[in-house]
């Protein structure tokens, strides 16, 4: 492999070196934005996060990220410290900080904080949690659509590790993302218990034959929001949408494939597992749910 490329890559921006960051209540430089190495996240990836977009001065879908981080902090059974108005307050001031207008992305991270003793159980964290936001200068920036292998790492049933928690611990999709990239490929794409086609180790995945929208019943991948929203997009403009059961053989049949993401909203895959998928251009219902996508986020931020 020779160029590497992640569905998260944005545009150099040299402002990014010197951001400010949230940090349990404190805004501080990039350089002094540290935590302890007993902080149970560090340790054990022990806490849940989000992922935001800010476009035209409005943080995207806030309502639905934050419904999503308070749900995974209850059922991990973390108690935030702060309000949902206190969170997205926390957003705020990190945004005014760092005087972003459009175009940043945030990582929004609860950990179960710092432990008293370098072991696993919950009740040695009783600092309470550590509360971090990272904000960033971000464009998305994709040279050429992304290239996916299939890998043997599997999403996994939701009474082990539910793949629906947006979990600090992320070694399965980052064991796929190895997987994958040793392939020759960017990103993994990951199959369910079942054998079939799932989502990838970082997006959700999408298939599109004869006009078809296809994604996973949704059963074993992240509750992505960009997902839901595309899915709600092409209901409302008659594009055949389905959420089903498929395999690699529709897969590598499809006409298109793209990732959802709230990074790189829809990014155009070109090949899975050696199998050309269109012709190295995003395909025309690609095409036509990118530009419906662009205009809800128009609407949404107006
Ligand atoms: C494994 C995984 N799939 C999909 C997504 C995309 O979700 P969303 O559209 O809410 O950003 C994420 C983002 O956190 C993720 O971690």
């Amino acid at each position: 492999m020779t160029d590497h490329q992640t569905t998260h890559q944005a545009e150099e921006d040299a402002r990014n070196e010197s951001i400010r960051i949230w940090l349990n209540g404190k805004i501080v430089p990039k350089a002094e934005a540290l935590v302890s190495v007993y902080d149970s996240g560090f340790m054990l990836g022990d806490g849940v996060w989000e992922g935001l977009r800010l476009y035209n001065g409005t943080w995207a879908f806030i309502d639905e990220h934050l419904d999503r981080l308070f749900e995974a902090a209850k059922a991990i059974d973390l108690d935030i410290g702060m309000t949902r108005a206190e969170v997205f307050q926390a957003v705020l001031e990190t945004q005014r900080a760092n005087e972003m207008t459009s175009d940043a992305h945030a990582r929004l991270m609860v950990t179960r904080g710092v432990k008293s003793r370098p072991f696993q159980h919950p009740s040695l964290s009783k600092q309470g949690p550590t509360v971090t936001i990272i904000m960033e200068h971000s464009k998305p920036q994709f040279g050429r659509p992304i290239r996916l292998a299939t890998v043997p790492h599997m999403r996994g049933l939701p009474m082990t590790q539910d793949p629906k928690l947006n979990s600090h611990s992320k070694l399965n999709c980052i064991l796929a993302c190895i997987a994958a990239e040793k392939a020759g490929a960017d990103e993994g794409l990951m199959l369910d218990v079942h054998g079939f086609v799932n989502t990838t180790n970082a997006c959700n995945f999408f298939i599109v034959r004869k006009g078809e929208v296809w994604t996973s019943t949704g059963d074993y991948c992240m509750n992505g929001i960009t997902r839901q929203k595309v899915i709600d997009l092409c209901r409302a403009n008659q594009i055949p949408v389905y959420e089903r059961n498929y395999s690699l053989v529709d897969t590598y049949g499809a006409d298109e494939a793209f990732l959802t993401g709230t990074f790189g909203a829809q990014t155009p895959v070109s090949e899975i597992d050696g199998r050309l998928i269109g012709n190295d251009q995003p395909g025309p219902v690609t095409k036509t749910i990118q530009g419906l996508y662009k205009a809800l986020i128009e609407r949404e931020t107006a």
